[in-house]
């Protein structure tokens, strides 16, 4: 397992800090690159073909038995995986689309280029998900899609969700770009709704450097999603002269992978369930220690799906102190993401979202991956234990708090 190259200097200050922990702290994040990848890499890169070829087929049939489902399209990102769907799902110019604010603005961003617009619906605080009985109330005849994000890898209530798309004939995308490998009632994400879109960019548990897939339920969505993933071309028609001769009837994208990145992902997926297996582990080593703390808390998980624990995320009374606590003590933490909706781009759908107000005042992710020791895991258990000491609230405090969301307008998380 190789770390960083710490002569990296064009990478945004921030993420550097995050993936190296500035060289001596803990890092939040690492990328995963096998050493073995090498020799793979070196002979597709020299083999005279790099587009989109035979690797990224083998790439797809491989991913199939991850997602339970053969209808996958390997794309250039997740980000094209999530416009995709929303195409495929017909969403357009004066729709709209029921979404989460708490997620990385990559969720949102296509619905806008399709030009839609956004219903946000809150979420529980909990879980950091979407509240499906929200999602409920908030169906207009435009609805045309709801986004459900499975905030850290923990899945969505998603027979609630996909029962309330199927009643007003609507499409269910899955935000699953934290989510490689969760399951729900038994079966992996990937398996349940009409999209779900995975993200293999550098720091997720899998990746091939930049890269994502859509996974679809209905053989007649993939299919049109592999013609508009290139142009809305069929590349294995017989044409005699390049793409001269095909007619284009439908417009379509430049969002393929490649067989460089598809050599990566089928190196990896020798090690993802390894890699996966490490931060379930360091999960439950956390639920285990922080279950009876009172200044830090673990979110609440329901037994019948399984997270992956792309984030391990907590909320914490006094998040600043926290944070410059964690800090103090050489353990990288990070917020993530920022609630959407306070963003100017997103000025035209602000709404009252108590539950996001609750979440983004207390919630912090603390290193959970492959590349913990279990020096680095005691450390950082002790650390937080020792912050819950000092801060935890006096018995009155958390008397008068519970079970109220503070208000506060929407704002950014900072
Ligand atoms: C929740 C979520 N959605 C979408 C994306 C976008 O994925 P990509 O960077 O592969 O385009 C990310 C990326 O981190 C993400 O975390």
């Amino acid at each position: 397992m190789q770390s960083v190259d710490k002569s990296t200097q064009s990478v945004d200050e921030s993420v550097k800090k995050l993936l190296s922990g500035e060289g001596k702290n803990i890092p939040l994040f690492k990328v995963f690159i096998p050493e073995s990848v090498m020799e793979p890499l070196r002979k597709v890169l020299l083999s005279g073909y790099i587009g989109e070829g035979p690797r990224v087929e083998e790439f797809e049939r491989q991913l199939g038995p991850w997602f339970d489902n053969d209808n996958v399209l390997a794309l250039n990102n997740g980000t094209a995986a999530l416009q995709l769907a929303l195409r495929l799902a017909n969403v357009g110019y004066g729709d709209e689309v029921i979404s989460t604010a708490m997620t990385c603005s990559a969720t949102n961003e296509p619905i806008l280029a399709m030009g839609a617009g956004i219903v946000w619906a809150d979420i529980d605080p909990w879980t950091g998900n979407i509240d499906y009985k929200d999602v409920a109330g908030k169906i207009t005849p435009k609805t045309k899609a709801i986004m459900c994000v499975h905030w850290a890898g923990y899945p969505c209530d998603l027979d609630e969700l996909n029962a309330i798309a199927a009643e007003h004939g609507i499409k269910l995308i899955e935000d699953a770009c934290h989510a490689f490998s969760s399951t729900y009632h038994g079966k992996p994400i990937g398996s349940h709704s009409d999209f779900a879109c995975f993200s293999f960019q550098a720091i997720k548990e899998m990746t091939t450097v930049d890269g994502g897939a859509l996974v679809c339920k209905s053989r007649a969505d993939c299919e049109r999603g592999r013609l508009l993933r290139w142009y809305g071309i069929d590349r294995k028609s017989k044409r005699k002269d390049l793409r001269c001769e095909a007619d284009i009837v439908e417009y379509g994208y430049k969002f393929h992978m490649n067989d460089v990145t598809a050599v990566i992902g089928l190196e990896q997926l020798k090690y993802v369930g390894k890699t996966i297996e490490k931060y379930r582990a360091n999960a439950a080593r956390y639920n285990e220690a922080f279950k009876d703390l009172k200044a830090v808390r673990p979110l609440r998980y329901k037994d019948d799906r399984t997270s992956v624990y792309w984030l391990y995320t907590i909320r914490v009374k006094n998040r600043q102190k926290f944070m410059e606590h964690m800090k103090k003590a050489g353990v990288t933490v990070s917020q993530v993401h920022a609630r959407n909706d306070a963003h100017t781009m997103f000025k035209d759908f602000r709404a009252d979202l108590p539950g996001v107000d609750e979440f983004t005042s207390e919630q912090v992710s603390i290193p959970a991956g492959w590349w913990l020791t279990d020096k680095d895991l005691t450390h950082i258990i002790n650390t937080a234990v020792e912050y819950d000491r000092r801060y935890r609230p006096r018995v009155q405090e958390i008397r008068k708090s519970s079970g109220k969301y503070e208000k506060t307008p929407a704002r950014r998380a900072n």
